[in-house]
Order: structure tokens, then C-alpha cells, then sequence
């Protein structure tokens, strides 16, 4: 299997995003099903972690019990995300057919810290300009959904709520507007995909993108 578009890396790497119950963990689970079965090796990573570093600032931060200042926030997801670029992600794609699948990547910090937590954009695009932090995927999944379908999936899931799912309806909306503008900014890099759809109609668009880079 080749790939036909020009790449960073010897390998592949994508990230999926997208609002709580957009369909991210269903969708990163097929595709990398998919991959397999075209003998691709795929690492899907999360955020903060992925490292033993990264997963000891995961916990830092999930089980707080006080209010994280956006800038502590965006700087701990930078600081996990260096060490997993340079120990994990960049090592992993130094080869061919190999894919690395992240839930969840920079746009998530512009939204959350960039947006939601009014850090703004540039804050977050400036602390990605120094390396190992510029390394950016070939391929982002917007999976997107209204407001309204992500909470009654995440009601559906039916588990406890962490850090970052603890909020209101215009902390949503102001995620939602920062995701608007990551897919304008980034429109390159960003696939917008109706993830309104039933599960196999949403992977059908994600496969279609996702033979642009593979042949
Ligand atoms: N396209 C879809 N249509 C209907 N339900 C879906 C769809 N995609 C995912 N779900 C369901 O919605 C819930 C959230 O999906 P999940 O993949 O965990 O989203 P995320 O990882 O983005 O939070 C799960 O119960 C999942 O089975
Ligand atoms: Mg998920």
C-alpha cells in the first residue's frame, strides 16, 4: 500500500476531534480496525498521557479538585504533548505504514483553552510554534454534531462525568465556535465530517478522505 499525497512522515498521522458523544472512540476503533486489515501497524494515543511523564500529568489533572488556570491547563497539555511527540509519535512514524491515531489533538486546545477558557488562539498556536510542538498531523476528523445530540449521547453513555465534561451550555457553544474556527483556519489539514449520520455512514466519509493518503 502506498500513499499518494504528499506527507510529513514515513508514516501516517491522524487525529479525530470533535464535541463530547461525537463519535471519536467509535470511529478511531474502525479506523484503525480498517488500517489492520490493510497490515497497517496504528498507536492511538490520548491526551494528557501516552507517556509515563504524560500519564502522571493526566492524573494531575483529572482528579483535581480545584479550578485549573487556563494558561497551567494549556501549558501541561503542551508539556505532555512535547514528551509523546519525541518519545512516542515521532519515533512511531519514522516507518512506513505505520499510523498514529490521537483522540484528540491541537485543535482540542484551542477550543477548550483557546476558546472556551478565552486563553485565545493565538496563545495556543504560538506555544505549537517551537518544536517538537510544530509536528502537526496530516489529517484531522472534525466529527461534527449539534450541541443538543451531544449531550443526550453522552446522557446515553451513561458515565461519570471528568474534568472536562463538567460544563454548561455556553462553555459548549464557545467549544463549538472554536472548532468553527479551527476548521476555517486550518481547512488543509481539517476534514469536516457529518457525524450526525449512523455509524457506518459517518466511517464511509472518514474512508473516502482517508484514500487520498492511501492508495
Ligand atoms: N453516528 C452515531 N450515531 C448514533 N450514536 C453514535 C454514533 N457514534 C457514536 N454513537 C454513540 O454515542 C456515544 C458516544 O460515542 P463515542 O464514540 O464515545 O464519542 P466520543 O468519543 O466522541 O465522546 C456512544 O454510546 C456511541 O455508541
Ligand atoms: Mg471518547
Amino acid at each position: 500500500m502506498q500513499l499518494n499525497k504528499l506527507k510529513q512522515y514515513n508514516g501516517l498521522f491522524l487525529s479525530f476531534e470533535g464535541l463530547d458523544g461525537s463519535g471519536k472512540t467509535t470511529q478511531i476503533s474502525k479506523t484503525k480496525e480498517w488500517l489492520e486489515s490493510k497490515n497497517w501497524n496504528v498507536m492511538v494515543l490520548r491526551e494528557p498521557g501516552g507517556t509515563v511523564f504524560g500519564e502522571k500529568l493526566r492524573s494531575a489533572i483529572l482528579e483535581t479538585q480545584e479550578d485549573i488556570d487556563p494558561l497551567a491547563q494549556a501549558m501541561l497539555f503542551a508539556s505532555s504533548r512535547a514528551q509523546l511527540l519525541s518519545k512516542k509519535i515521532l519515533p512511531f512514524l519514522s516507518n512506513k505504514n505505520h499510523c498514529v491515531i490521537l483522540d484528540r489533538y491541537i485543535d482540542s486546545s484551542i477550543a477548550y483553552q483557546g476558546y472556551a477558557a478565552g486563553l485565545g488562539m493565538e496563545t495556543i498556536t504560538q506555544l505549537h510554534s517551537y518544536s517538537p510542538l510544530n509536528q502537526m498531523p496530516d489529517l484531522t476528523f472534525y466529527l461534527e454534531i449539534n450541541l443538543e445530540t451531544s449531550l443526550s449521547r453522552q446522557s446515553s453513555r451513561g458515565e461519570d462525568k471528568d474534568y472536562f465534561e463538567k460544563n454548561d451550555t455556553a462553555f459548549y457553544q464557545k467549544l463549538e465556535l472554536g472548532y468553527k474556527e479551527c476548521c476555517k483556519v486550518f481547512s488543509e489539514r481539517i476534514k469536516v465530517i457529518n457525524a450526525i449520520q449512523d455509524i457506518e455512514n459517518v466511517f464511509k466519509d472518514i474512508k473516502q478522505d482517508l484514500n487520498d493518503y492511501i492508495v
